[in-house]
């Protein structure tokens, strides 16, 4: 799979009782996107998401995730790209054990034992559930149970992220965890959550869906950060820039919201700064020098930017 594009073109789709929750919807997210999916109760997320790996079908238009045209045939290779966490982790989780349920994946993508083993001790430990690996997925916590669906989809090493609500059940210290692992899971996200502030901090595009079709789509902190759109699709904006409106009597003015913006931004040119500096690595261990060279360069200006974004910062106040 060559560039790992998701594509929605004009997809519908009905359930059976007739519920039309797709009506037209397209979109098209890149490699290495991290995109954001919000929109009120029943607006099509979770449909949304279920056809992004074959779990259903379009009735019409097309969908393509990276080489493949999604139809019965493609699926299978499909689903082996896409890891799809779903909304209830009841869904997903249905082997005897912990364990099992996450060795299901790899064993099927004809891993040898050993490094099915080794690579379900890897993802339980990534989401802190190792302790937990002979339980029965029934006798676990919500939180528990939505830990051990992230880990069995991490299992997969997809190059593809879905995930349908990943914080509702997980308590504030596992929410910032899975926050931390989903900054450092550098390939295509796509997240569906009302949890604003984790797509805030997670995703740097978000679409708003409403009717099953997308109204927005843009960079989330202009679309998060309007008041207005936010409302006309029943969100608030996230707690974070709600807090900064606090002392300005309920409003949020711009410079406020500027103020917020900007140490957003300051957060995110770090971590940029960081990957171009990884990529220089990579490029010069590949034998590319001036690329590695270049690339070093843009990692020392961006994070030089840093003091300017602390400069704005104080003009705000
Ligand atoms: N199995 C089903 N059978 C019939 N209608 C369904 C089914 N699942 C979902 N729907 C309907 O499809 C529409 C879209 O639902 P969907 O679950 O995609 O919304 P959502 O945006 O994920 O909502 P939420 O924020 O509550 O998770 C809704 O009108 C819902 O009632
Ligand atoms: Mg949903």
């Amino acid at each position: 799979m060559s560039h790992h594009i998701v594509e929605f073109r004009d997809v519908h789709y009905h359930y059976p009782d007739g519920t039309a929750a797709l009506n037209g919807l397209s979109l098209r997210i890149t490699h290495g996107e991290s995109v954001g999916i919000v929109g009120a109760n029943g607006s099509g997320k979770s449909t949304l998401l279920m056809h992004t790996n074959g779990y259903l079908l379009p009735q019409t238009g097309t969908i393509t995730v990276g080489d493949f045209q999604l139809d019965k045939k493609t699926r299978q290779e499909i689903r082996k790209k896409v890891g799809l966490i779903f909304q209830n982790p009841d869904d997903q989780l249905f082997m005897p054990t912990v364990s099992e349920d996450v060795a299901f994946g790899p064993l099927n993508l004809g891993l040898s034992v050993e490094r099915v083993n080794e690579t379900v001790q890897e993802a339980l430990e990534t989401v802190g559930c190792s302790a937990l690996r002979d339980k029965p997925p029934h006798h676990l916590s919500g939180g528990q149970m939505s830990a051990v669906a992230i880990a069995s989809v991490l299992a997969m090493q997809p190059d593809i992220l879905v995930m349908d609500e990943p914080a509702s059940h997980l308590d504030p210290k596992s929410r910032r965890a899975l926050i931390n692992l989903l900054k450092h899971f550098h390939h295509t996200k796509i997240i569906a959550s009302h949890d604003l502030d984790l797509i805030m901090d997670v995703c740097s595009r978000c679409i708003i869906v409403k009717e099953g079709k997308v109204v927005a789509d843009g960079p989330t902190e202009e679309i998060l950060s309007d008041g207005q759109l936010l409302e006309d699709n029943n969100l608030e904006l996230p707690l974070s820039l709600q807090k900064r409106d606090l002392p300005l009597g309920g409003t949020m003015n711009e410079i406020g919201k500027l103020h917020h913006l900007l140490g957003h931004w300051a957060e995110h040119n770090i971590e940029h700064a960081k990957t171009y500096e990884d990529w220089s690595k990579k490029a010069d261990a590949l034998g590319k020098k001036e690329l590695a060279a270049v690339l070093k360069t843009i990692a020392e200006e961006t994070v030089a930017m840093d003091s300017r974004f602390k400069e704005a910062l104080e003009l705000c106040r």
